[in-house]
């Protein structure tokens, strides 16, 4: 038969046995062990409840049409347990798919999302405060899910959506008129901002309640469109943006648009009516309300009593911008777990507004704590973003120097780092930072570990960046001694990081068929984490890989092997290295060539 895919022939299979019904879902999942095969397929027994019947009976059915119609590459095929279908394929096949993937401009990366758009809300700090730890956690998983998303062909628009607007900017304006000196003033940056709006807040708590008045008086100056105040807002919303911008080029993130909450300010009012229009919202001592009780969400409030707005009604404004203005088929909400009951309020108010066409989607993740203690001001360990990464850097420049400087050949620069270590140290202490937050699954909570995050052995970034590094000398070595050429192609040497190579494979061994097999799910492990929005997803996947990598790197000689095998490995190892840097950056993590 022409269909060369388990999944095509599997589809088929169910579909002469139960013609009428829908098995676009049915799938092989790698097989759990090696002794049931390389794949198995359990759909007969998900299809037990539509189907009305024992799933046993399903599967004989199934089993005795794919049987049939078996193709060439499907080795051996076995019915086992409740309605389990086990399959091995040939060791051709794989081979013939691993050459594939190594020729594929996608890496095996199905394009699913081709044709549609999704908005990624992610990050979003507040304006005028200096990012902290705890906003790496948004960051980085944010920014992990829109790489995925690209990935699959989405055509993806991040967008920061600031906490710009509301009552600590009267704060901030009278703290800046009052508690700056003129120089701060003229060298505005956000730690000022941050300091001034500490000491009005104080201020404002004072007895006689004047200072608080007149912080008042100023964001109502600030709502009704005064120039004076406007211009300082707009210039504290530069000065964090300037600032936070900083962090993310650090940290390898772009946005397409930065439109904070005060994007969203005139279209408030409309959305509000119309929510009374629809007889959603009503009066209720003072406050418009949208009742949620019959849904267990409680009781969303859309306009305060004071006749000011609030989140609901600008995350409510802000989906409507948004569906108008991009069509997307989901958006996609990075937060804090905190923030659970809000969205789930406003989705279920969105959908009453007949935003259905559109998928909503809340993705919370837990707290972080810092080496066992949970992150708060009280606790002193609120740390700045800026100070971690410094502090990663620094840390990492250690490891860094302690490789690249040998005991018995003294450097008397030793001390001195070159720009190029630096660059690698960032590169390893960025790469730890996020690897140890992305291997969790987001709704976890996580505690930093700088041993952990960096350790070079076990489950971290370093590990996987060295894996990697390791597989790039390895091709260069075979490049030097075959004076750089391999087959017809010349090989990717001198540092230019590993490229598959084309060719036949030869899966000789046990390990290295386990390793294509383990390559060959690649595609379908990115397309996984994006469904589920969670990174960890892929990150598990790629320290399996490396791990099973090493076993077959230890136990497979590779450049003294006769040639035929030799060039097979090799292009084992290529393949290994590109979807090892391909799964890498899609988390935010670079890959250098040499560590
Ligand atoms: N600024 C908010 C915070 O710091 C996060 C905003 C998330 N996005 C949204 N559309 N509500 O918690």
């Amino acid at each position: 038969m022409a269909c060369d895919s388990i999944e095509g022939w599997l589809k088929a299979g169910f579909e002469a046995a139960f013609p009428g019904n829908d098995f676009s879902n049915v799938r092989a999942l790698p097989a759990t062990d090696a002794k049931f095969g390389d794949f198995q397929c359990n759909d007969a027994l998900a299809a037990a409840k539509t189907l009305h019947m024992p799933p046993r009976k399903i599967a004989e059915a199934v089993f005795a049409r794919l049987e049939a119609d078996r193709p060439d590459f499907i080795a051996k095929f076995e019915l086992a347990g409740p309605g389990f279908l086990n399959i091995t394929v040939s060791t051709d096949w794989i081979a013939a798919r691993l050459a594939a993937l190594a020729a594929d401009a996608h890496t095996g990366i199905p394009q699913t999302g081709a044709g549609q758009r999704v908005v990624i809300d992610y990050s979003s700090p507040n304006a005028a405060k200096q990012m902290h730890i705890g906003h790496i956690r948004s960051t980085v998983i944010g920014n992990a899910i829109d790489r995925i998303y690209r990935a699959l062909g989405y055509g993806v628009i991040a967008d920061n959506h600031l906490g710009d607007w509301g009552t600590q900017f009267g704060i901030l304006i009278k703290g800046y008129r009052e508690c700056l000196t003129q120089e701060e003033r003229d060298n505005l940056t956000v730690a000022n901002l941050e300091k001034c709006y500490v000491l009005s807040a104080a201020k404002a708590k004072e007895e006689d309640g004047a200072w608080k008045e007149a912080c008042k008086a100023e964001l109502v100056k600030l709502q009704q469109g005064d120039a004076d105040n406007l211009a300082l807002w707009k210039r504290f919303i530069d000065i964090s943006i300037g600032e936070f911008d900083r962090m993310y080029a650090k940290l390898g993130v772009k946005f397409d648009t930065y439109r904070g909450e005060s994007y969203y300010n005139d279209t408030m009012p409309g959305v509000v009516a119309k929510l009374q229009e629809m007889g959603l919202a009503v009066e209720s001592e003072g406050a418009l309300i949208v009742n949620l009780e019959a849904e267990k969400l409680g009781v969303a409030i859309v306009r305060k009593s004071d006749g000011g707005y609030n989140y609901t009604t600008s995350d409510l404004a802000c989906v409507k911008s948004r569906v108008e203005e991009y069509s997307p088929e989901r958006i996609i909400y990075v937060t804090d777990a905190r923030q659970q009951l809000h969205f789930r309020q406003w989705f279920s108010i969105a959908a009453k507004m007949g935003y259905s066409g559109v998928k909503l989607v809340h993705v919370p993740f837990g707290l972080m704590s810092y080496g066992g203690k949970a992150i708060s001001t009280r606790e002193g360990n609120l740390i700045k973003l800026d100070e971690l990464l410094a502090e990663a850097v620094r840390r990492a420049l250690e490891i860094v120097k302690a490789r690249t400087t040998t005991g018995d050949t003294p450097n008397p620069a030793a001390d001195q780092a070159t720009p190029a270590q630096i660059s690698l140290a960032e590169q390893i202490g960025y790469g730890a930072v996020k690897y140890s937050d992305l291997s969790h699954d987001p709704i976890t909570d996580i505690d930093f570990n700088w041993d952990k995050a960096l350790a070079l052995e076990g489950n971290s970034g370093p590990y996987l960046q060295y894996a990697y590094a390791r597989v790039c000398s390895l091709l260069d070595k075979a490049a030097e001694g075959e004076g750089g050429r391999f087959g017809e192609a010349a090989l990717p040497s001198g540092g230019r990081g590993a490229t598959a190579l084309p060719g036949e494979m030869l899966l000789s061994t046990p390990i290295e068929k386990q390793l294509g097999l383990q390559l060959l799910q690649f595609g379908p492990t990115v397309l996984r984490a994006a469904e589920c929005y969670k990174p960890s997803v892929l990150a598990d996947y790629l320290f399996q890989t490396a791990q099973l990598y090493s076993s077959f790197y230890q136990r497979s000689p590779i450049l003294k092997s006769e040639p035929a095998v030799r060039d097979a490995r090799l292009r084992l190892c290529a393949l290994f290295g590109k979807v090892l840097s391909t799964g890498l950056h899609l988390l935010g993590i670079e890959t250098p060539n040499r560590i």
